[in-house]
Formats: structure tokens, C-alpha cells, sequence
């Protein structure tokens, strides 16, 4: 589905990422740009470390407060920068209209407090509703993500359930306040393979119910091309490459994407899986030219120039200079 004509929601600009460490400056997140439009899912793909965590976390505020976190750029939320806003509007902001799932059901959720409530506490947080309107609320909630006699099941804690339920329960809580962003970040990663197909599947609806739109994060190819629309792929803080989610199976441009490619399993596909040689850079060093270049079979003179993502086919972006040309 293209989205680019609707509505940009979020519209993050140049976002850089620093952490002040004992071994020096780390450069998590190095310049990232992207949008999310209104009903839209963008999957943010990449290898572990590359920074798709500190990105979502620092568009929910969760990055940025501390005096070792540094955040340059903006991040644009229906036009106005949410970086450049107070911190109580901020913070508003972050719990009503953008609104999060985090990787682990255990931990986002209370153990020694009833589902219900811990559902209808975000209503009750960010809109003083009373305790009795937002248990009746989470209730309604519980069941439009499909937990079964959710009246009842409102009463269970958090160990009565099963882990596809406990991620159901996170994901109503995430909805209490309507939001229009939901960052969901490895949302299915501690589930088993019918249980995340499940989930997957109840965040597509909940797409075409409310219109919400999805930054998905997740290592997991198989899931980006099963519910994304389009796909940003990371490599060491950078977004190398971000096409429609066909165009990037389909044609991979940058080296590193059709690396990615090269080492998940496709029905039908002979050639043997092929790792990617090396590691990723160590992000305290602040190279200029491509980030990928050492590990790039491509490699070539000009490859330590800045690399840039230009658009070199319709919606098709890489930043891969041999590219370019
Ligand atoms: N608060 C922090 N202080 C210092 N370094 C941090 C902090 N948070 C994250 N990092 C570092 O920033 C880099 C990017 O981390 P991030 O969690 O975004 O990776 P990721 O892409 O989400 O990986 P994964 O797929 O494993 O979840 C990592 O090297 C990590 O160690
Ligand atoms: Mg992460």
C-alpha cells in the first residue's frame, strides 16, 4: 500500500543520538530521517546494536533527560517539534497520541495488580478518568483485542495469562487513549510462531480500525514483508536504505540490504544462506564516508565521501554512493 500522499504524522529530521560513555562518545542514532503517515506501518529493520531501539526511545522521550544523552534533529509530530515543546506537553503527548509496546509482556506489566486496572490506569493517568468508567473501559478494551470473557478475565493478574495473552493486554492498554502512532518495538520477538502471527495480525486491524499508524521495529525480515507497507533499514545509526516494502525485496540497491537478504531462509531460493563477513563499526568512532564500507564487497574510491540518502527510483531511497551514479 503507498502512503506517501496521506497525511505525514511524524516526520523525524536528522535525528543524532549521543552517549557519553567511559570509553568515550558513542554515536548511537547518526542523522536518521523518516515518516510515518497517517494508517501507515514502516518497519525499521537492522542488525542488533544498529540503534532501532535508542530511535524509538528517544521519540518517546525515554532517551534525551539524562546529562550523558545528547539528541540533536527534530522530531516533527503533525508539523510541531515535540523537542522543542515543554516537558508536561511532552509528556502528554507521548502517553495520549503516540503511544508504545514494548518487546517484553512480562515486564510492561504489573504482577500484583489485576489486568483491568493496569489497563484502565493509562486512562486514568492521562485522563483523570474515574476507577470505575476505566475498568469498564479496559473491559471493552480486553475484548476488542480478542481476550475471551474479558469481564472476567479482567479480574486475572498478569501470571494468569498466557504470553499471547499478556501482549494483548499490553497492546489494549497501548489503545486506551486512541492514539495515533503506536512505536511497537520486537512486539512478537518472546512469542511463538502462531501466537506472533496472531498479534501481527491484530495490529493490521487495529490499522484499518482506527487508522493508526505503526512504526514496527524488529529484526525479523519474515515479519516486515508480511505486514509493513514500507521499510527502513538501519546500519550503525543510519538509515542506508527505505523503499516500499515490495520494491526492497524485490530490488535491493544497498549492499548491506541485499547482505540482509542473503541470510534469511526463502522458500524455493538454492543458494546456500551467506552470513555477511566482519562486524558492525564500533560506533565511538565518527566515520564520515559509509558506515558499511569495510565490509562492503563493493567497496570503491569515493566510498569515504558522506554518504547521503537520495531518492533514485520512485519512493526508493539509498544512500549507497555506487548507487547513486
Ligand atoms: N543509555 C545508553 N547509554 C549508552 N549506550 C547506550 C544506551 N542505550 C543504548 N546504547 C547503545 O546504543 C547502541 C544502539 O542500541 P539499540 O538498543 O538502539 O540497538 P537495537 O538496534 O535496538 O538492537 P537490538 O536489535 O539488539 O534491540 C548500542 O550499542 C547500545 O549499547
Ligand atoms: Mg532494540
Amino acid at each position: 500500500m503507498q502512503k506517501e500522499n496521506s497525511e505525514a504524522l511524524l516526520d523525524v529530521r536528522d535525528l543524532r543520538v549521543e552517549f557519553l560513555t567511559r570509553q568515550g562518545v558513542m554515536h548511537a542514532v547518526r542523522g536518521v530521517d523518516f515518516t510515518l503517515h497517517k494508517g501507515e506501518v514502516l518497519g525499521l529493520v537492522g542488525e542488533s546494536g544498529c540503534g532501532k531501539s535508542v530511535t524509538a526511545n528517544t521519540i518517546l522521550g525515554l532517551v534525551g533527560k539524562k546529562r550523558h544523552e545528547k539528541i540533536c534533529g527534530e522530531i516533527l509530530f503533525h508539523d510541531e517539534n515535540i523537542l522543542a515543546k515543554p516537558e508536561k506537553e511532552q509528556k502528554k503527548l507521548r502517553g495520549d497520541r503516540i503511544s508504545m509496546i514494548f518487546q517484553d509482556p512480562m515486564t510492561s506489566l504489573n504482577p500484583v495488580i489485576k489486568v483491568g486496572k493496569q489497563v484502565g490506569e493509562v486512562l486514568r493517568i492521562h485522563q483523570k478518568t474515574p476507577e470505575k468508567e476505566a475498568w469498564k473501559q479496559a473491559v471493552l478494551q480486553l475484548g476488542k483485542v480478542g481476550i475471551p470473557s474479558p469481564e472476567e478475565r479482567a479480574e486475572n493478574y498478569p501470571f494468569q495469562f498466557s504470553g499471547g495473552m499478556r501482549q494483548r493486554a499490553i497492546i489494549a492498554s497501548s489503545l486506551m487513549c486512541r492514539p495515533e502512532i503506536l512505536i511497537a518495538d520486537e512486539p512478537t520477538t518472546a512469542l511463538d510462531v502462531t501466537i506472533q502471527a496472531q498479534i501481527l495480525d491484530l495490529l493490521l486491524e487495529l490499522r484499518e480500525d482506527y487508522g493508526v499508524a505503526i512504526l514496527l521495529i524488529t529484526h525479523d525480515l519474515g515479519v516486515v514483508a508480511e505486514v509493513c507497507d514500507t521499510v527502513a533499514v538501519m546500519y550503525a545509526g543510519e538509515i542506508v536504505e527505505k523503499a516500499p516494502v515490495k520494491e526492497l525485496f524485490d530490488s535491493p540497491m544497498h549492499p548491506y540490504t541485499q547482505g540482509l537478504l542473503k541470510c534469511i531462509p526463502i522458500p524455493g531460493r538454492k543458494e546456500k544462506l551467506e552470513p555477511i563477513p566482519g562486524q558492525p563499526p564500533k560506533l565511538y568512532e565518527e566515520r564520515i564516508g559509509c558506515q558499511f564500507a569495510p565490509r562492503c564487497p563493493h567497496c570503491r574510491k569515493g566510498c569515504e565521501e558522506p554518504a547521503v540518502l537520495k531518492e533514485i527510483r520512485p519512493h526508493h531511497f539509498v544512500s549507497c554512493r555506487r548507487c547513486q551514479l
